[in-house]
């Protein structure tokens, strides 16, 4: 039996990882969600899933005790361990999504944003990890995924000249830190800790402040055709089923010797 423990599991890729995981049933999957009552795909994929190896659990970054006492159920059903945790769940677009960090309409709005962004990614994500490294230093393969992105690269930064979105770029950049802080203090004890970026990947639901369905399409296109500016070798937006097959192909296979490095979802590194 592996144990898994995935955050942000109502949607997108946080629902892919569960959902891939749960069909191998000697796996025990723990889906963490922000709010039990707002996650209705992730209800109706476990109500109709074959094998009853999916918990649903409530794991708000932003609520310690509630990640906690998600840890402490987790720890019950397992015995006080957990093999990997996958640390998914973000904040990635929101409304003033578009401005640059020099062009919100007052001081106030723009530290909230950023405040908002560095909560629930960075700070989020550490009381999730604090929370469950006892359970995964108990556990067999020890592996803590932190899903980052490419955004959060500064080498990715300067080429691409991308401006919006600087409050979640910051976050993930920040959470890459954090990722080699841990790797550094527990390497001798065998805890993997691998940031990951997933790619660019067709979770259309990140869009609902910003699109309506039918221009999801043309975002998409948009949105490639410029990286192909820099990149004319640029694959495009992938689908969640890509996405999650080959991260999942990386955690199973990741070792020690690579603690702490930032990781596109194939595996190669990323550049800082
Ligand atoms: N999609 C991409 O192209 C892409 C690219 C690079 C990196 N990533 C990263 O991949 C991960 C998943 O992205 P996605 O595309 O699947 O995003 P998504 O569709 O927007 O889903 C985000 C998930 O995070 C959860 N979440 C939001 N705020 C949270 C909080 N305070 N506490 C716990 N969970 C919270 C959401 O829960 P609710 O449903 O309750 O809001 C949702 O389950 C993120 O870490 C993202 O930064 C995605």
């Amino acid at each position: 039996m592996t144990s898994y423990a995935v955050t942000g599991s109502s949607r997108g890729l946080g629902l892919g990882f569960v959902q891939a995981l749960a069909a191998d049933p000697s796996n025990t999957v723990f889906a963490l969600v922000r709010s039990i009552s707002a996650a209705p795909k992730l209800h109706e994929f476990v109500a109709g899933h074959a094998h009853k190896n999916v918990h649903i659990l409530e794991a708000d970054n932003t609520n310690v005790a509630l990640i906690k006492s998600a840890a402490e159920e987790v720890a019950k059903v397992t015995g006080g361990t957990l093999d990997v945790l996958i640390a998914n769940g973000s904040l990635m677009h929101h409304e003033r999504n578009k401005l640059m960090l020099d062009e919100f309409p007052d001081d106030k709005t723009l530290e909230d944003d950023l405040l908002t962004f560095y909560k629930i990614n960075v700070i989020g994500t550490i009381h999730v990890i604090n929370a469950f490294l006892p359970l995964l230093r108990a556990g067999k393969t020890k592996k803590c995924i932190i899903i980052g992105s490419g955004v959060g690269s500064h080498k990715m930064a300067r080429r691409t000249e991308v401006v919006d979105n600087s409050g979640y770029a910051m976050s993930k950049a920040a959470l890459n830190i954090a990722a080699v802080r841990y790797a550094s203090k527990y390497r001798k004890e065998g805890v993997i800790f691998l940031s990951m970026t997933p790619g660019f990947v067709r979770t259309l639901s990140a869009f609902r402040f910003l699109l309506a369905p039918e221009e999801v399409e043309k975002f998409f296109s948009e949105a490639e055709a410029k990286v192909r500016e820099k990149f004319p070798k640029y694959e495009g937006a992938i689908t969640v089923e890509q996405a999650v097959r080959d991260q999942l192909a990386v955690i199973a296979s990741v070792t020690i010797d690579r603690s702490g490095d930032f990781v596109s979802r194939t595996g190669t590194n990323v550049e800082g």
